[in-house]
């Protein structure tokens, strides 16, 4: 499966981010110097992905200006000599072809990827939770994309997460195939204790075909009130059709307030601005707690 396409879905109302989200897109939470919707994007352009759709609400205005010129701000950089500053500004906005799209009402995660559906057309395309930041070597939605081209099906990203958290993910009845691939039969979205498969859950990436638009049309919301993809994707698994990838790469919850300071923290220590800096702080910092 060649993947042309990628859909991120970025309407959520931040509600585990109050009170900044009142104001400020949570994806556009600075983890450092650049929001953390910047490493979701460069993530699917870094495997090759040329056309992107974010889905908005209202409130999310911020982040089409993100990935925009500024011409008014680069002339003024470039007249005082700042190059390099300039060319930053211009580097988000030639990242990939941007779109933006609207969901109108908070319906959900499903709902949200059923509004990209005239953007999909007809082919398999990447779908890219925002919350869930990932810094790996190689591309983790192309990691996934490989597995869906070897295989012919959708596939999700999985790692295993601890017990006690599941009932916060989904949960995936799994059977390991081969290397760090496995056939799914059946998903759950936000397990009670006694409905866990297992402990690997989805985490924030898939590669699928457009056979989930026809699903998503006609689902009945789920857990929430909500239209849930994983409530689509457990009707893809019971069919045959579905592969899971267990990832390499680390994740962060940038939507929780513990994962987003873990994920401040750790990209500033490997960002050639701040890096050597930070450790020393953290370091002198460390011995007074
Ligand atoms: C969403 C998905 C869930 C997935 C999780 C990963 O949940 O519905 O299946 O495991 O993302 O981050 P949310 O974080 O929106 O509650």
């Amino acid at each position: 499966m060649n993947i042309r396409k990628a859909v991120i879905p970025a309407a959520g109302l931040g509600t585990r981010m109050l009170p900044v989200t009142k104001t400020i897109p949570k994806e556009m939470l600075p983890l450092g110097d650049r929001p953390s919707i910047h490493y979701i994007v460069e993530e699917a352009v870094a495997a090759g992905i040329e056309d992107i759709l974010i889905v908005t609400n209202r409130a999310k205005d911020a982040m089409e200006d993100y990935f925009d010129y500024h011409p008014e701000l680069e002339e003024r950089l470039l007249r005082v000599g700042k190059t390099e500053d300039a060319a930053l500004v211009r580097y988000t906005a030639d990242l990939a072809n941007i779109t933006f799209v609207r969901q109108k009402e908070t319906l959900g995660l499903g709902h949200a990827v059923w509004v990209a559906r005239h953007f999909v057309g007809d082919e398999p395309f990447a779908v890219l939770l925002a919350d869930d930041v990932m810094i790996a070597e190689r591309p983790v939605i192309g990691q996934l994309a490989e597995v869906a081209d070897e295989e012919n099906f959708s596939t999700v990203g999985v790692q295993t997460v601890p017990l006690s958290h599941i009932g916060l993910y989904c949960s995936l009845d799994v059977e390991h195939m081969h290397d760090n691939v496995f056939n799914v039969f059946d998903m759950v979205e936000k397990p009670k204790p006694d409905e866990v498969f297992s402990n690997y859950a989805i985490l924030g990436r898939y590669v699928l075909t457009p056979d989930i638009f026809p699903i998503l049309e006609n689902l009945t919301p789920g857990y929430g009130g909500e239209i849930q993809l994983t409530d689509a994707l457990a009707v893809l698994a019971r069919r045959g059709d579905m592969r899971a990838v267990a990832f390499e790469g680390t994740r962060y919850d940038t939507g929780s307030l513990e994962g987003y300071l873990q994920s401040v923290i750790e990209l500033s220590l490997s960002n050639p601005k701040c890096g050597d800096w930070l450790k020393s702080y953290i370091k002198a910092l460390a011995e007074q707690l």
